[in-house]
């Protein structure tokens, strides 16, 4: 079996070889081709990465052709049907399932660091009443880099292991303190006896009762969610987190960066937009009208599509069927009909099988959440409380890789060759010439 590419420069008539390995050839094998000595070498250009591996990765398996997803090799349906979602986290940070000792342990360390200091309170009061709960979230996450500056040891394996526990353990209380401020409730403190989702949910909803029991059925479905949602391989959060971490930020400023990148309506942002989007559509009739807008370019149907499956999200498989045990104790979602229909619709139609749109996880994940009660504004930080763990595994993971340095892309510069300085007084005539006016006009 061939384990080299060949390639011959048409140029210079020369010949080359490059080592095949895990299907790829190193870019940088690529600066050996070259013109005359003088030449820089070829560079590939791959705007958006589409075809640019930028690590070797232990933690996440995806083959989007087959609708496979595996954390360390585990699957995720598996995960979802018997794991805990701290269990999952353990899995991801470390790269095994912990033993019921391992389990204890690691849940004691991450509820121990549940608790916000009393400054991060007065801090997160000063934002506006109707401010976006994730702008809440991505500042918070960073302003927390000024009360743990012992964050900034990212060589240092225990303070690494610190910072993961204190990022894992506190940003559910972040996401709720950012829902309650909006609404001008008192911030609810963790309760420490509840499991991971359970405290979330006391933290969230808990009003005058002595102590918030959540529904069993309910905090289970989020506890899968937050499973769901933990890693996804090199997407563009995570992108970010190691980029930015790449040049020895402490994990709370990169993960920050990576909370602002899923923030987007292409990313994370999307559950929201699907919700607008089922209520823009208003109801079953108007679904046709909606997906031909669609297919004449004028939108994009939102929780369709997905950089690397080609097949159906199997994260939105097992979302489908969260929802109906969530709906059997909330009441049927009535955008529910309408989501489905969507669905049908698009799947028996050429445009979306022709380009391999199927729905994605946030195409359900709206749905579930409003049920539950969450508003719609929300969604995006129910999805960061668990991929915060996928952030940190991936983070540290690059950190450990001897073969990481500072992220740096190169560029093809198409801007201007070298051209002489005009002083401001000869810049209006120079701008009357590029639109073509004539001098005297
Ligand atoms: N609706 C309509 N057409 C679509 C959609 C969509 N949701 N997604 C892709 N397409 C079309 C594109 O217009 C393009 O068509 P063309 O070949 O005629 O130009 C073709 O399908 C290929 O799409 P790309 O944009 O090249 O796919 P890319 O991998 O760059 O984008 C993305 C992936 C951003 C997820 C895209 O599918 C999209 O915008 N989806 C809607 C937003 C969304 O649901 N995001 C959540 C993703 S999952 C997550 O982040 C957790």
């Amino acid at each position: 079996m061939a384990t080299t590419l060949t390639i011959t420069d048409q140029r210079t008539k020369r010949g080359y070889e490059m080592p095949i390995r895990d299907g790829a050839i190193r870019a940088m094998e690529l600066r050996a081709i070259k013109e005359d000595a003088s030449d820089f070498g070829i560079l590939s250009y791959d705007p958006a990465f589409l075809n640019t591996a930028s690590c070797r990765s232990a933690i996440t398996f995806i083959d989007g052709g087959r609708g496979i997803l595996r954390y360390r090799g585990y699957p995720i349906d598996e995960l979802a049907k018997h794991s805990s979602f701290l269990e999952v986290a353990y899995l991801l940070i470390t790269g095994e399932l912990p033993t019921a000792t391992e389990l204890d342990g690691w849940t004691a360390d991450i509820t121990s660091h549940t608790m916000l200091h009393e400054n991060t309170k007065k801090f997160m009061d000063g934002f506006h009443h109707d401010a976006h709960p994730m702008g809440i979230l991505v500042s918070t996450l960073a302003a927390l880099s000024t009360f743990y500056p012992d964050a900034r040891q990212v060589g240092d394996p225990e303070s690494r292991a610190l910072q993961i526990r204190r990022l894992i353990g506190k940003v559910p209380t972040i996401a709720a303190f950012a829902y309650r401020h909006r609404l001008g409730y008192p911030y609810v403190y963790p309760d420490n006896d509840l499991g991971y989702a359970g405290n979330f949910l006391a933290m969230m909803f808990r009003m005058r009762e002595a102590r918030y029991e959540p529904d069993p059925v309910l905090e289970r479905a989020l506890e899968v969610l937050f499973i769901l949602h933990a890693d996804h391989e090199q997407n563009c959060s995570a992108n970010v987190m190691r980029s930015i971490g790449s040049s020895l930020a402490d994990p709370f400023v990169a993960s920050a960066g990576a909370a602002a990148a899923l923030y987007g309506p292409l990313h994370g942002g999307a559950n929201e937009q699907v919700l607008r989007m089922l209520r823009d559509i208003g109801d079953l009739r108007s679904v046709p009208r909606y997906i031909e807008s669609v297919k004449q370019g004028e939108r994009k149907l939102m929780g369709f599509g997905h950089r690397v499956y080609k097949e159906y999200d199997p994260r939105a498989k097992i979302l489908k069927a969260i929802a109906d045990q969530v709906f059997e104790v909330t009441g049927r979602n009535p955008l529910l009909d309408l989501a489905l229909e969507v669905e049908r619709i698009a799947l028996e139609d050429p445009y979306f099988v022709d380009r391999h749109l199927y729905p994605n996880v946030d195409f359900y994940s709206g749905l579930i959440y409003e049920a539950m009660g969450f508003p719609t504004d929300a969604f995006t930080v129910l999805f960061a409380i668990p991929r915060m763990t996928g952030w940190l595994a991936q983070w540290q993971e690059m950190l450990l890789d001897d073969e990481q340095k500072i992220a740096r892309p190169r560029q093809l510069y198409v801007g201007h060759d070298r051209r002489p300085y005009v002083p401001i007084a000869g810049r209006a005539a120079m701008t009357r010439e590029r639109q073509g006016v004539p001098m005297g006009g």
